[in-house]
């Protein structure tokens, strides 16, 4: 490593590490005073309520057309409520994307050309989620969307500008939520919160019978300029928004002329004044410095590395993972039932073929959500096995990108047997027995980790990913074990069981165990899947009033397994 921001990741990823005898640096208590507001509003900008409303027809799985009830329906089950969840007096919302202490630091956008039900005219939109509405902040030349959504149709004067299918939505972080509560190392529980975002969209898309990609040739300061967080008028006492990035969600091959997109929305009205979440904030310059050091400049894929671009929901159906029941995509059930577990219970356990299916999900194939990444896969998974029927005790690693295999033999400094352990799978044993106790440990001591059936940290392929791509990918390896979390979380619920996304971990604690020095690998998430046990003392709500009374129940029956 040598360029100075490449030394500014070191600085920051080592110096927000977890120690045995030193958490990273936080305000220590929380002020609740000064608790951040969960959702942002726009005072001035017209909202516009979503689908589904009861009176809605629903959305099929077949490709849906592009309406205001198909962008109502993929947020809803991306981004919207899933729950609202009361003990005593208080009572708070969950949602579809987790959040690393609930705190939801991402905001998203959506840029759209005319959608009957929401604007006759192109648009960028902030999403609510608390009132499942968009927020219209600006709109902008009907002629500038066409050009930008199909650069290449020809268009006379006059000519009736057919409507493109295509629209997207950007993600956004607003560091202060969580860097509330965690101080300095929330810069990285933003990104893992951005990851998990990516694949709920991905998966909802999909499920409405859409695709979505990432688009890297968008800057941040290209996304933070469509979607107008750099509007310093718009912001004046409220908390910046920090651009992550931006996805399209499309059917077919297509280009987005960014230029002129941007030229059009820059022109544009704009209508809405940013609200303000606390009161008092700490200053965190140790997330201003890594938030700097990692800004993403964009960059030009080759045209087949773009997942989208080799789509036509004709030739190539949406869902072409294997066919077994766990690999489907998720039904909407499912994604409003997603949960984290607060504790386990320490006794039931997963027969291997479930545990395997799950592990293969995690796989990299090619399918959603993995076509919504750009890059090949760069986290593999450090797996502390505890109680799987068919399957011994012990430390696993899956690689999740073959090729990689080698170096991570070479690195894991330890005398491990590195046995294949299963005929499909990149799975290898590295040593038998208990490790129960180790897991609990290296996740900051939280039970969680020792009692379910794994648990397992996410190695990333850390200095050669940044050399390859550059600073700012630093960012997009959190996205990755996002993107896995939200696997993971999906496939505990699909298989009667909960997982958990651990960001608390020790981290050389956990490297030590692999035996890893130096940082050609590092641990940046930790995960659990295990039999929940149930905090009966909350009572549930569904997400909106208009869900009530239809929404299959919260706690379903939980067949030992
Ligand atoms: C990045 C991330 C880190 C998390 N870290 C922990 C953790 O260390 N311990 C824990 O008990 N829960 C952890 N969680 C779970 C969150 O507390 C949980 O997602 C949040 O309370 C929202 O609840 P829900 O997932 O049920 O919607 C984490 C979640 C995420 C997304």
């Amino acid at each position: 490593m040598s360029s100075p921001d490449l030394t500014s990741i070191l600085a920051y990823h080592d110096g927000t590490k977890h120690h045995f005898h030193r958490f990273a640096r936080s305000s220590g208590y929380l002020d609740w005073a000064s608790q951040p507001n969960p959702f942002r509003s726009f005072a001035g900008a017209p909202a516009i309520a979503l689908h589904p409303r009861p009176d809605a027809p629903p959305v099929g799985g077949a490709s849906s057309p592009l309406t205001a009830v198909l962008v109502g329906d993929v947020l809803r089950h991306s981004l919207g409520l899933s729950a609202w969840k009361q003990f005593g007096r208080s009572r708070w919302s969950l949602r579809v994307n987790p959040s690393s202490g609930n705190l939801h630091p991402t905001e998203a956008y959506v840029v759209a050309g005319p959608i009957a039900g929401l604007s006759e005219t192109p648009a960028v939109y902030h999403y609510s989620p608390d009132r499942h509405a968009l927020e219209q902040r600006c709109v902008f030349e009907p002629a500038a969307w066409a050009d930008a959504a199909c650069p290449e149709c020809h268009r006379g004067p006059g000519a009736v500008v057919e409507r493109v299918a295509i629209w997207l939505i950007a993600l956004t972080s607003i560091h202060w939520r969580e860097a509330w509560k965690y101080g300095e190392r929330a810069f990285r529980y933003c990104q893992h919160d951005l990851g998990h975002a990516i694949a709920a969209v991905r998966i909802a898309a999909g499920m409405a019978g859409w695709r979505a990609a990432m688009l890297p040739d968008w800057s941040q300061r290209d996304i933070a300029a469509l979607v107008g967080v750099d509007r310093d008028e718009d912001y004046v006492e409220a908390e910046r928004e920090e651009p992550g990035c931006i996805l399209a969600v499309g059917h077919e091959s297509f280009v987005v002329g960014r230029d002129t997109l941007l030229d059009a929305a820059r022109k544009g009205r704009w209508t809405g004044r940013a609200s303000q979440l606390s009161d008092d904030h700490v200053q965190w310059t140790f997330i201003d410095d890594i938030a700097r050091a990692t800004q993403d400049p964009g960059r030009a894929i080759p045209p087949n590395r773009l997942p989208i671009q080799i789509t036509n929901p004709k030739t190539n159906p949406i869902t072409r993972l294997p066919d077994y029941p766990i690999t489907r995509l998720p039904d909407r059930d499912l994604v409003l039932r997603r949960r984290s577990a607060v504790a386990l219970d320490g006794r039931s356990s997963i027969d291997a073929v479930r545990f395997f299916a799950m592990l293969s999900r995690t796989m990299p194939d090619g399918g959603p959500p993995w076509d919504a990444l750009w890059w090949d896969a760069r986290i593999h998974l450090a797996l502390f096995v505890h109680r799987v029927d068919g399957v011994a005790p012990g430390l696993y690693l899956l690689a999740r990108n073959p090729p990689a295999i080698d170096r991570l033999r070479e690195a894991c400094g330890r005398e491990f047997q590195w046995e294949r352990a299963s005929e499909t799978l990149p799975l290898f044993a590295l040593a038998g027995g208990n490790c129960r106790a180790v897991a609990q440990r290296v996740s900051c001591d939280q039970e969680i980790a020792a009692d379910g059936f794994f648990s397992l940290g996410m190695i990333a392929d850390f200095d050669a990913s940044l050399h390859t791509f550059g600073p700012t990918f630093y960012r997009h390896l959190f996205w990755e074990s996002g993107v896995v979390g939200q696997v993971l979380y999906l496939e505990a619920e699909a298989a009667g069981s909960r997982g958990t996304g651990i960001g608390c971990f020790y981290d050389d604690p956990v490297h030590d165990v692999l035996g890893l020095t130096g940082h050609a690998f590092q641990s940046l998430y930790h995960f659990t899947v295990g039999m929940p046990v149930e905090d009966t003392r909350l009572t549930t709500e569904p997400g909106y009033p208009w869900e009530v009374g239809s929404q299959k129940s919260e706690v379903r029956s939980r067949a030992p397994l």
